[in-house]
């Protein structure tokens, strides 16, 4: 017997990463050495501090049950805290923040949430796959995809967004550009979103991998007509707990909380418990040391890659937040991707985070510098 897909199953395209996966698995099942650079997964560990509290709480029975999947009110009343110190921000526990499974189950569940059939959804091109992908075409929506551009500092002009969407996607600092926005720039597009009657949806998944001084800001510091969701992946080298939250207008928390009523139940109670202390290392807005202690490794790496880039003779910005270093590669994106993929290096092509990306590699500094200088001598030597 044989079972078909559901439609909308057979309308999403393949993820992009499990494409790259397969390549890749080719090249080293071949014998080739790689050194990769392309999914957003550190390589740094978590926290000891972290991990000892998950040690701590999964020996713990009462952790052992289902949660819920509004998630733990401790862990609701942490994220509440941490928003208020770090970002100076007052959110209601009960009202206004709903844990996550990662952030990436809230980014799709707020549209199974609030999108109606056929309704439209922003989603800013190049973008993280899931808006366009899963969140428009599981729920029947209309996709418009608004490219960023380089001139604009790849920031999402709402000049160029269509009136009376649903719902718009903005991500920043962003994947896959690197770049970065200000607290008035927020300003600016959840007004937009305000005036237009469009559900603003900001993920800030790398808000606290920045570099060199830059902080980046929260949407709720413009106001709470929007939702956020953030993310213990990236911050604290959790990608593979799976814990996020989400934060903002009460009625979008509410329809959050109750989809996933009927999907999930919640993150596990000790993971959650763990979350508790990543957020408590935080004692002011700035960086706590232990998450510092990483940043400044992606930023050494960054600039041993850009540097590297640089001497090879492609320009690129050095990106103040996020672990992407983002570059015009001088042709089609894939083709690139091919060739690096014989030298052994796996990088992402732009034309994966959509059509207007096209041109552009994306490369993440998950690797140690000794292995970035290693990539740049074979790019050097294979005449890329
Ligand atoms: C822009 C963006 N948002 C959200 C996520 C999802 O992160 P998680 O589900 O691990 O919190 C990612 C992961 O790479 C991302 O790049």
């Amino acid at each position: 017997m044989e079972f078909e897909f559901a439609e909308r199953l057979k309308a999403l395209p393949p993820y992009l990463f499990v494409m790259l996966d397969e390549m890749t698995a080719k090249k080293r099942a071949q014998g080739t050495n790689i050194i990769d650079f392309g999914i957003g997964d550190p390589d740094l560990p978590t926290p000891w501090p972290i991990i000892e509290a998950l040690q701590r709480e999964v020996a713990k029975p009462e952790n052992h049950n289902y949660s819920s999947s509004a998630g733990e009110r401790s862990l609701r009343v942490a994220v509440a805290d941490w928003y208020k110190v770090r970002f100076g921000v007052d959110v209601d526990p009960d009202k206004e923040v709903c844990v996550t499974i990662g952030s990436k189950e809230g980014i799709f569940n707020i549209a199974q949430s609030f999108v109606n059939d056929r309704e439209t959804i922003i989603a800013p091109s190049p973008g993280y796959p899931v808006y366009s992908a899963a969140a428009t075409i599981f729920n029947n929506a209309n996709c418009v995809k608004v490219p960023l551009r380089p001139e604009k500092n790849w920031l999402l002009d709402p000049a160029d967004c269509p009136e009376g969407a649903r719902m718009l996607y903005a991500n920043y600092p962003n994947n896959p550009t690197g770049a970065t926005c200000d607290e008035k720039y927020l300003k600016k597009l959840q007004d937009w979103c305000v005036e237009n009657g469009t559900i603003f949806c900001y993920d800030n998944a790398y808000s606290e991998m920045c570099f060199d001084g830059y902080m980046a800001p929260s949407a709720l510091q413009a106001g709470k007509d929007c939702i956020e969701f953030g993310s213990f992946s990236k911050t604290f080298n959790m990608t593979g707990y799976r814990l996020g939250y989400a934060v903002g207008h009460k009625d979008l928390i509410a329809g959050l909380k109750k989809c996933k009523g009927q999907i999930d139940s919640g993150a596990p109670k000790f993971i959650q418990k763990a979350g508790i202390t990543a957020l408590g290392l935080y004692n002011g807005s700035e960086l706590p040391d232990e998450v510092k202690k990483n940043m400044d490794i992606y930023a050494e790496r960054r600039k041993v890659l850009v540097d590297g880039l640089r001497s090879l003779g492609y320009k690129v910005n050095m990106p103040k937040a996020t672990f992407y270093v983002w570059f015009d590669c001088g042709m089609p994106s894939m083709k690139f991707t091919e060739k690096m993929l014989d030298l052994g290096i796996v990088a992402t092509p732009g034309v994966g985070f959509g059509q207007s990306a096209e041109g552009y590699v994306r490369m993440t500094v998950t690797q140690p510098k000794e292995r970035i200088a290693e990539a740049i001598e074979r790019m050097r030597k294979g005449s890329i």
